[in-house]
This record gives C-alpha cells, structure tokens and sequence, in this order.
C-alpha cells in the first residue's frame, strides 16, 4: 500500500502529524528510527512571516537531520503574498521536498486573527493563499491539513477540498473534528470517508484519534482513506511508528511494541540527548524534554515523586542517575495505549470581529497574526 504525495512514495502510508513544540528533527530522528525510515514526519508549524524575516529560532526549526528524506514542512500563514514568498524562499534554498499547509490550527491566538482553522471559512482568502502556495512552489508538492469546520454550524471540509483540488493541491489530511472541539469527544471518521468520496481526484489522509496501529488500519478501511495522520498516540511512545509499519507490511502476523521500563528509559535518554545535540546545549535539551515525562512514564508505576524529579531534571546524568533508580523490570502497562496528551474540549472560538458574516471576503486580519504563534 502506497500513498504517493507527488514524487514521493510513502509506504507504508504512515505520516506523523506535525505537533508544535514536539516533532522537531529529534523527535523525528526517534519516530524513524522505529519505522526503519519508511512513513512520512512532518515538522511542527512554521510561521510564514518568520521565516521569510529569517527568524533565528524558526531557522532551526526548520533543521532536517542529513539522512531525512523527504523533508516536510508544515507552514503556517494568512497572508497569501507572505506565503507564497515563503514557498518561493524554501524552493529556491532548497529548504524542503514536500509542503504542508496549516488550516487545522484551533489555538485562540490563531484563529483570532483569522488563522488555521479559522480561515477555510474565507473561501476566496483560502483560494488565494492555496494558489500562491502551489504557484511558488515549482515542482514541489503542496498539500493541507485541517479540520471539519469552524463548528457543526460551520462545517467547510467539503468546499475546501474542492477548493484545494482546484488549485492544484497534491493531497489534503483531514482532522474529523471542528475548532469548537478541540480535542474533546472523538474524531468523527465519517467526514473523513465523505472527503474521500468528495476528492477522488487526489489523496485523501485521514486523522484523529489513532492510538495503535490496529486503529490506523481500521480508519483506512472504515473510510477508504489512503494514509494515516498520527499525532498524541506517538507523545512518549515514538515505536508507534514501528507498529504502524508492521501493521500495513505485516497483517494479522503483527507484533507490537511493549516496551518495559527499563527500554523506554533508554529511548527517553536519547530523545534527550538528541534534543540536546539539537540545540547544541546539553541543558536546554534536558529541558526541553521535561515536557515528554509525563508521555514517556505514562501508566508506569514510579510514584508521583519520581515523575517530578524526572521533570525537573538538567543535565543528561541528573535524567539518567534518576531513571536508574526506578523499578526498570516493569512491563510496558496495561491500558498505556489508550488516549494521551490534549484530550479536553472547549466550547467557543475565538473569531475576528464579523469573520462569519461573509464566507467570500477575502481580507487579511492582522500582518501580526503570525507572530509568536503555536500550534494545534
Ligand atoms: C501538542 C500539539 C501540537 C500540535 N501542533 C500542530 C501543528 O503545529 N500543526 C498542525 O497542523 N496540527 C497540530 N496539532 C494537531 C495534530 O497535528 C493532529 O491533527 C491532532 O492532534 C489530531 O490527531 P491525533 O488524534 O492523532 O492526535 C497539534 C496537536 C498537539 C497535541
């Protein structure tokens, strides 16, 4: 089974979801290293408009290992002369071999200025920023991500995947939840089958709430769907992509990762490390990965003393001093599998003043709505 993004043949077709803040090139390293490089890892969100300003930070986010191939990168942008700047300036560095666009993104300080997902309501601003995008972008392909709508009031996945078809969109992966959602409730896999039928012409890739890789397999056939997004299910557990692959190359013979504690203390002090080469300082690398504690030790039984001091550590030896202390004989533990990271609702989004008002309007918030953002 191959799910083909213009020249690029994912197989099996895995991809992992861009996640601000987490699937920068160390953790992309780990989650490739499980899958034996088969699958597809996409970076956390770039800002548009910093990156075509040079942005120090963003010019490290957008960092591939040697050995990443292809490189995808998500972009993120509500202007479209911005964007397709941004395009231009990754096609003719050769920043990139596959682009993505943010339309998913249900964070308030985004869809406040009218971004992520927010904006396919705009059918004519999301037009013209899917043009500039693929206009610039030469022969590199250009697909999106984002979510059923605004809220079931304003759902607009169908209109804008006949809009991206339209402009050339090489394939579009679908989030089954509204912004209004959040990450409550459950992904309705259903809008992802009624894309599918709606997009014949192009790749159709189905997310949300995949949490094993029998859930990847039972979401493409469920939908008809021709790849699998993977986003929470991977926090802490980066040999979910070793599942995956066995999944789609192995079937029913599959077996699936059940780490003890003892493997997944190793795994957590490379991504450390590697987090730290990244970097290039030992410390913020430690600190960095705090955030991945909870992931990593989820289900585990090492009391809730242990897990604070793993969070607070700072240096390599400090992690690893205080991860040898633990009962590292335990076994991967039941019911670790299931649902992790952001799983809450929320009722409101955040909007510009009048955003519903006319779907066809084709005006730019805010030039700062990009600034200083992350994703979601
Ligand atoms: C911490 C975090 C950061 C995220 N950042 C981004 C992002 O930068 N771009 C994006 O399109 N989606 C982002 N998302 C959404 C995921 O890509 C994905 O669509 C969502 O988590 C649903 O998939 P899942 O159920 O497999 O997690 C983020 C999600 C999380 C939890």
């Amino acid at each position: 089974m191959t799910l083909q993004i213009g020249p690029h043949s994912v197989q099996p077709p895995v991809v992992l979801a861009p996640m601000a803040g987490i699937t920068n090139a160390p953790f992309r390293t780990l989650c490739r290293e499980f899958s034996g490089g088969k699958g597809l890892f996409v970076s956390e969100m770039i800002t548009t408009r910093a990156l075509v300003e040079r942005d120090a930070k963003t010019m490290r986010l957008i960092h591939f290992d040697g050995t990443e191939k292809p490189r995808s990168i998500q972009l993120y942008g509500v202007d479209p002369v911005t964007v397709g700047k941004a395009v231009r300036m990754i096609v003719d560095e050769d920043l990139a071999d596959h682009i993505d666009l943010n339309f998913g993104c249900p964070v308030p300080k985004v869809t406040r200025k009218g971004g992520g997902s927010a904006l396919p309501y705009k059918r004519n601003l999301l037009r013209s920023i899917l043009r500039e995008a693929v206009g610039n972008a030469g022969s590199l392909p250009v697909t999106m991500k984002m979510r059923k709508g605004i809220d079931d009031e304003h759902i607009t996945f169908l209109d804008a995947g006949r809009i991206a078809v339209e402009e050339g969109v090489t394939a579009i992966a679908l989030h089954g939840r509204t912004a209004a959602q959040h990450y409550g409730g459950t992904a309705d896999w259903e809008a992802i089958a009624r894309l599918k039928e709606a997009v014949p012409e192009i790749p159709v890739l189905g997310n949300g709430d995949i949490w094993s890789a029998d859930d990847a397999v039972r979401m493409m056939r469920e939908t008809g769907c021709d790849g699998v997004v993977v986003g929470r299910g991977c926090l802490g557990r980066p040999w979910l992509f070793g599942d995956l692959v066995a999944a789609f190359e192995d079937g029913g013979d599959a077996t699936y990762a059940q780490p003890s504690l003892r493997e997944v203390a190793r795994v957590m002090l490379r991504h450390a490390q590697l987090l730290g080469e990244w970097l290039e300082n030992e410390e913020r690398g430690v600190i960095d990965f705090r955030k991945h504690v909870a992931w990593y030790t989820k289900g585990f039984s090492i009391g809730s003393e242990a897990r604070k001091k793993l969070a607070i550590a700072s240096s390599l030896d400090e992690l690893g001093a205080l991860l040898s202390e633990l009962d590292l004989d335990q076994p991967w533990p039941a019911g670790a599998d299931g649902p992790r990271g952001r799983t809450s609702g929320r009722n409101k989004v955040v909007l510009p003043d009048g955003w519903l008002d006319d779907p066809y309007d084709c005006a730019v918030v805010g030039a700062d709505a990009e600034l200083d953002t992350s994703g979601g």
